[in-house]
């Protein structure tokens, strides 16, 4: 990288879920990028060999250091070998970005079993197998940060996605736990809370109708729509020493929806049709 004030110069970051295809930029796709502007080097785990090739050519199309490691991370075993092919390939590691995650939608009275299941370990026990195998590694390095990418569903009722919340639930806990339990390996761990982004797998999840979109848009003080590079602004700061100070924190990146509670995200349309008690 050219610019030798990089906040990440010569430091080591694996993200995961670091592809993206589709319409919208994927949150691991915009950090990845960003991270690598920034001078790291960047293994991008995926389980899409396509998608995590999109962003290898973008950084490197921009002069950036990035890696592509295929990988299933709900597997313990691909776990530990992403961040065994960053240490071989790069001989360290500062940064862990815990991105992936999939969707499901279902109110409790409907969530099937194998959903729960699934989304369970590919949002949180991924989350908790890729740190246990990054942390000894990024506290041999002198210490460094791993940032979790959670959700407002964690944080308030954003509706029809039981298996989802409890995942990201799970994520938004394990933050704080981790923060002390690795604080003297000089390790700081934090949180993103993304609202209502467009990215592909909010695409995937809700259509995004024109009216879906505007109402995604309009949900949040700012009444804008957020993208991944929100949330990348976001983690690229976490990352950075600029945040050295900063640990145990769940930060809702969101145009201000949780301020602006009750409203129940992504579930307008169906309020819409339901009306208020009467
Ligand atoms: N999009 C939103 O509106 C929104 C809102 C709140 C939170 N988030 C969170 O932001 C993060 C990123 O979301 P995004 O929509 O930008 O998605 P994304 O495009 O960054 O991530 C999806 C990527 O993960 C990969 N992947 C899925 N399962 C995998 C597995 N088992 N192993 C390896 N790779 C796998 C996919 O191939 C895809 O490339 C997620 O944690 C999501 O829960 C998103």
């Amino acid at each position: 990288m050219k610019n030798a004030s990089a906040r990440m110069l010569s430091k080591v970051a694996v993200v995961t879920g670091a592809g993206s295809s589709g319409p919208g930029v994927g949150t691991g796709k915009a950090i990845s990028i960003l991270l690598a502007r920034e001078g790291a080097k960047v293994l991008l785990v995926d389980r899409s060999e396509s998608a995590a090739d999109e962003t290898l050519q973008i950084i490197r199309s921009e002069g950036g250091d990035a890696s592509v490691f295929i990988g299933d991370v709900s597997s313990g075993e691909q776990c530990l070998a992403a961040v065994k092919t960053a240490e071989t390939l790069y001989g360290r590691l500062d940064t862990l970005v815990n991105n992936v995650a999939v969707t499901s939608s279902a109110e409790v009275v409907d969530v099937e079993e194998s959903d729960l299941d699934r989304l369970i370990d590919v949002n949180l026990k991924s989350v908790v197998l890729m740190t246990k195998h990054a942390a000894p590694r990024i506290a041999a390095a002198g210490g460094g940060s791993i940032t979790n990418i959670g959700s407002i569903s964690a944080l308030r009722a954003t509706g029809r996605q039981t298996a989802y919340t409890a995942s990201k639930g799970g994520v938004v806990a394990l933050t704080s736990l981790w923060a002390v339990e690795l604080g003297r390996s000089r390790i700081r761990v934090n949180c993103i809370c993304p609202g209502t982004l467009y990215t592909p797998i909010a695409v995937g999840l809700f259509g995004m109708s024109d009216q879906v979109r505007w109402d995604r848009a309009n949900l949040p003080p700012l009444g804008t729509e957020g993208t991944a590079w929100d949330i990348a602004w976001a983690a690229l700061f976490l990352a950075s020493e600029e945040a050295r100070w900063i640990s145990g924190v769940t930060l809702p990146v969101d145009g201000g929806f949780i301020a602006a509670t009750p409203q129940w995200g992504a579930d307008v349309e169906r309020l819409r049709d339901r009306g208020p008690r009467t």
